[in-house]
Order: structure tokens, then sequence, then C-alpha cells
């Protein structure tokens, strides 16, 4: 038999958007690859032969006779449940389906399960999908039919107990013929690749929000460090004015060489933390670059006098060596100064004693910087990760933050240069900037 149902393309309304595309009517078992055979063989696995043709046929009348009380129930029972409730707000939707589960229920009595009947249920299950009703819910419905019919059944058969059973037993078959095809006609409707997409969707959502805070945490941590950081300037400061009036009035007396140590190690931290500050502002690109013209032998001369007395209590010299003709560079002089100084500052703390040389030259396009010290040297294997930030936070070899060389690299990038390392243990190190020249006076 076919119903009205039949005719219609798809449940109307209620579908979501992204929802199954419109099946059309007789389509769906060929999607399924179920032809006759394959019909006849679900209703050979269900053991349903001519005796349950037969039994259906004696149900129809219980059936006609209860049918309206039947869906009345069924109905109830749905609007009871807030999952299924949901679906069944509308007053005339559910007039509208009484009237099409009265066909559908006695439609499982007719007996007559060919293409038709095969082709309806798959439309229906794929229908319930489109509403998106979980299968749970409307797969558990079907339970209704076996209580609802039963119980009427009882009272017709109370003392035919075989025959109940018997009877029972072929609805249980149509029961599970069309829970099949039901579960068939949510695959078909997309359902399943729908859910996981929302799941995936769902979780992609919750990983993309918990990286969103993570990185707005990480943020505030990094902007109160560099506020604590940048604060630190302002009391060291102090103290480096006070220590530099304090030896401006050197007498000689004992006092002096502690002050001359205090002003060393508040130079020493005042650079650390200018090191952080300006790693931060190149990581992030907010580093202008200030260009002046400088001329690198002056500079040189500079940072060898300030680190000389230093080099000196170490038991070191430093000595400048300038190869000539070397170019006015237009460069960020403040930026190089402080690259020097790191350097400086390095060979000084990691020389036992011994010479350091500064030394420049023009080499083709580019002006050379280097900064030796007779030092033990660093390993090969050790030396990449010297300019690394993160390899520097996982443990410092030379330096008390362990950034002042990941500094200098960044600097010397900014500035449009490079800085390299030639080391062998035993016979001291160089640290090698170029500068490109072209960007000379
Ligand atoms: C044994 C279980 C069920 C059967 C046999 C059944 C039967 C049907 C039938 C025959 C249709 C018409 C389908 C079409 O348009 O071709 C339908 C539609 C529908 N059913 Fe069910 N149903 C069952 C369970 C449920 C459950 C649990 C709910 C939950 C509230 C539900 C809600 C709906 C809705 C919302 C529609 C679409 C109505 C529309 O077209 O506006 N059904 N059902």
């Amino acid at each position: 038999m076919a119903s009205s149902d039949d005719e219609r393309p798809r449940a109307r309304g209620g579908a979501p958007p992204g929802a199954a595309p419109v099946l059309t009517a007789s389509n769906l078992l060929g999607r399924i690859g179920l032809d006759a055979a394959g019909c006849a063989r679900r209703l050979t696995f269900l053991s349903f032969d001519a005796a349950d043709v037969e039994n259906l046929a004696q149900l129809r009348a219980v059936a006609h006779a209860n049918v309206d009380g039947i869906v009345e129930d069924f109905y109830g029972h749905l609007l009871s449940f807030e999952e299924t409730r949901r679906l069944l707000a509308d007053p005339e939707r559910v007039a509208r389906l009484k009237k099409l589960q009265r066909e559908y229920f006695l439609r499982m009595l007719e007996g007559d399960f060919g293409h038709d009947y095969f082709e309806s249920r798959l439309r229906v299950g794929a229908a319930h999908a489109s509403t998106d009703l979980r299968p749970e819910w409307y797969l558990g419905t079907y339970s209704l039919y076996l209580r609802l019919l039963g119980g009427r059944l009882l009272e017709h058969y109370r003392d035919e107990p075989d025959t109940l059973l018997a009877l029972l037993g072929s609805f249980t078959k149509v029961v599970f013929l069309d829970m099949g095809l039901a579960i068939d006609g949510y695959i078909l409707s997309g359902y399943v690749d729908r859910t996981l997409a929302q799941d995936y969707r769902r979780m992609a959502e919750v990983a993309e929000q918990a990286l969103a805070e993570k990185a707005d945490l990480e943020q505030a941590k990094a902007d109160l460090t560099g506020m604590i950081v940048h604060d630190l300037k302002g009391p060291l400061g102090g103290i480096l004015a006070v220590t530099q009036l304090a030896l401006r009035q050197a007498s000689g007396a004992p006092s002096d060489r502690h002050f001359a140590q205090i002003q060393r190690s508040a130079q020493d931290l005042m650079r650390m933390i200018e090191n952080l500050l300006e790693i931060d502002q190149m990581q992030e690109g907010r580093l202008e670059l200030r260009l002046e013209p400088v001329a690198i032998d002056g500079l040189l001369a500079e940072c060898s006098a300030e680190y000389r007395a230093a080099a000196e209590i170490a038991g070191m010299t430093i000595a400048v060596a300038i190869e000539a003709p070397l170019p006015v560079l237009m460069t960020d002089r403040w930026l190089l100064r402080r690259v020097l100084n790191n350097l400086v500052v390095n060979a000084v703390r990691h020389s036992a004693a011994g010479a350091i040389d500064l030394a420049a030259r023009l080499a083709g396009a580019q002006v050379e910087i280097r900064i030796h010290d007779s030092g033990r040297g660093i390993p090969s294997a050790d030396q990449a990760a010297l300019f690394d930030r993160a390899r520097r936070r996982r443990g410092s070899h030379r330096e008390d933050t362990g950034l002042g060389l990941v500094f200098c690299k960044m600097a010397c990038e900014r500035m449009g240069g490079t800085i390299a390392i030639e080391s062998t243990p035993g016979s001291g190190t160089t640290f090698v900037i170029t500068l490109p020249a072209e960007a000379s006076l």
C-alpha cells in the first residue's frame, strides 16, 4: 500500500540550516543499494513468512478498532518528555502528525512489504533526521507501539496466550524491519556526518577559546613583567647617579673601590634590564631605529674606555685595532653601542686573564667588527644555542640572564647585519659582527 506520505519529498518545516539535501521519493533504496532481493533478504533474516502475513491480517481488526486511542497515547507519551516535546509545540503540527501516525501504524499491518513500503520507511527515518531528533528518541518510540498494541491485544486474547504471543511476535518483526530502515534513513540524510561535523566544530570552538584565554593570560603576564622590568630602571638610575657623584668626588679612600663595584653591578643590572626590554620591543616589531652617522673607531674607543677599569681589575687588557679606511656608518648608535657593551662584558666575565681585542675593518660590502677574548672558548655543540632565546631559557651558560647574546643577534639583524661566533675551546672566542657598508656616508 502506498500511503499519502509517499508523495511528499521530506519532512516539512523544522529542518535546521545545513540539513540534508531534499530526498525525493523513490530514490532512497537505490542510494543504499537495496534492490528487491535485498529487501526480501531483510524479511528472511527476520524469519518473516506467510504465517506472519496471516497474523497481521488478524491483528488489523483490533488495530482499526483501537487506532485512535493508540495514536492519542503515543503523542501523550511524546509530549511528556522535554526532548520530544520541543518538536511538538505547534498544535497544528501535532494534529497533522496524528493523522500521519495513524496511516503509518495501520500500514505496518497491511502485509505488503514491497519496494514502496521500504522506500516510505527510509524517507520517514530521513525526515526525522532532518528535524534533528536524536536517533535514540526516535528508535525508542517504537517500543510504544509494542506496549500500546500489546495492552489492547491482551484484552482480546487473554484466554489465548499462544495466539497473543504469535500475533505480537509477527508485529515485533515489522517493528524491527521499520527500525532498521529508520536507521538507514538517518544515515542517508547525512545525520551522522552532520552530527560529527557539529561535534568537531564545538571541539574546535572550545580549543580556540582555550588557546585565546591562554594567549590573553600570557600577554597579561608579559605586560606585567615588562612593566615591572621597566619600573626597575627608575631606582637603578638613582643608584647609578649617586655612585657616579661619589666617584667624581673620589678621595682615594677605600670606600671608592666599593662605590666603583656598586657602579659596575648597577651598570650590569641596567644592561640586563635594557636587554630584556629591547628584546621584547624587537620581537613585537616596536623598536624604531634612530639612524645617525656613527664612526666605528670612536665607538670602539668609547667602549674600551668604559670597561678598561673592570678589565684591569680582572687582570686583563683591552686593545682597539682599526684597519683604515673605515667608513662612517648610518646606523643606530645607541643600539650598536649596547651590542658592543654586551660582548665586552661577556669577554671580561669569561676570560680569566689575558687580552680583549676590539677590531674593525672594511670587508667587501661589510664593515666587520671583531670582539676577541682569550678565555676558555665555547664548544661548537653549545654555540648554536647561544643566540636562541628558547634554549637560553632552559640553561644559560655564559651570562646571568642568558639574554645578552640573544639581544645582540636581534639587534644586529635589526640594523641589517649579522653576528657569528668563532671559538675553539682553549683558544678563546671571537664574536664577529658585520654591518652593511652601503648604509655608510
Ligand atoms: C515510532 C516512532 C515514530 C514514527 C513511526 C513516526 C512517524 C512519523 C511520520 C510518518 C512522519 C511524517 C514523515 C514525512 O513527512 O514523510 C513523521 C514526522 C515527524 N515526526 Fe514522527 N514518528 C515517530 C517518532 C517521532 C518522535 C519521537 C518525535 C519527536 C517529537 C517525532 C516528531 C516528528 C516530527 C517533528 C515530524 C515532522 C512533522 C512535519 O512534517 O512538520 N516523531 N513522524
